[in-house]
């Protein structure tokens, strides 16, 4: 399937005009793969339970035995109980010519039916659209300098200051979400510093959690055991999408693999 087959979903969202800027210098790797061996986790797709079936020597009994509680039936993957979380700056302006991108805005956008999207939002519409998934974008009040290597310092500021960007949208009620995917670009090889905050102010608690990631050359720069230790009360799976911002725009087959992978 092509990207320009795409749909666009909802969001909660609207997305603010913001300038942005490229990054300079990170290798291209071409890989566009998960992290890990795409096997399923081992608790996302559960066995039914098997039919409790009454004793022999009890059918004979006068008193009939009580009938077994039924299981729970398991929550269906892709049955609206799906959040898909994430962050994604485009180093694209407002200018910007969807049909004549520099290489840098290449780079890091995706052109899907002459609108521009940044690499992690265009997964995540994808990974929405496979699972049935609610979208939330993840913004910052914060504005950063369109020109590239002003970005690539405040960016570098912020993450050495340990900075916690303020959330330009309150985080929707999560309590109805068993699953969430959570999407971001490396920045500096770390998450970059609004996902901080994000992670340390949404209550994920008891939830399953996927982690997307692109990248320019980092591959997941060790962001997924950090996410696993910020959400120590999270199921973080270990079976995580990363992908070069090389091969985004090719990556529409594999991410739902991955997805229908998962067992959506
Ligand atoms: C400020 C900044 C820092 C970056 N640092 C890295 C890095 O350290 N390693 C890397 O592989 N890519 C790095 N990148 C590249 C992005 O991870 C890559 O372009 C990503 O696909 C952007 O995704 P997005 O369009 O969803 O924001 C950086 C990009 C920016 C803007």
């Amino acid at each position: 399937m092509s990207p320009s087959s795409y749909l666009t979903r909802r969001r909660f969202v609207k997305t603010t005009a913001v300038l942005c800027a490229s990054l300079a210098g990170a290798g291209a790797l071409s890989a566009c793969a998960s992290d890990e061996a795409a096997a399923p986790e081992a608790d996302s797709a559960p066995e039914p339970e098997p039919s409790a079936e009454p004793a022999p020597e009890a059918a004979n009994q006068a008193d009939t035995p009580a009938e077994p509680e039924p299981e729970p039936e398991p929550t269906p993957a892709g049955d609206g109980n799906v959040l898909v979380a994430y962050f994604s700056y485009p180093e694209t302006t407002e200018a910007s010519d969807p049909a004549n991108l520099s290489t840098e805005e290449e780079n890091s956008a995706v052109v899907v039916d002459g609108q521009i999207k940044g690499n992690n939002e265009f997964m995540a519409d994808i990974i929405a659209r496979e699972t049935g998934a609610d979208t939330f974008r993840i913004l910052t009040t914060r504005s950063y300098p369109a020109d590239h290597q002003g970005l690539i310092a405040q960016a570098q500021e912020e993450i050495n200051a340990g900075d916690r960007p303020e959330l330009a949208e309150p985080i929707p009620d999560l309590s109805g979400y068993d699953t969430v995917f959570i999407g971001y670009p490396i920045w500096w090889a770390e998450l970059p510093p609004v996902m901080h905050s994000f992670l340390e102010q949404a209550d994920l608690a008891g939830k399953q959690i996927y982690l997307f990631n692109s990248h320019g050359g980092s591959g997941n720069a060790g962001t997924k055991e950090e996410i696993k230790s910020i959400l120590a009360d999270a199921t973080v799976s270990d079976d995580n999408f990363v992908v070069s911002r090389d091969a985004v725009a090719n990556s529409e087959q594999d991410i739902v693999d991955w997805v229908r992978g998962l067992g959506f």
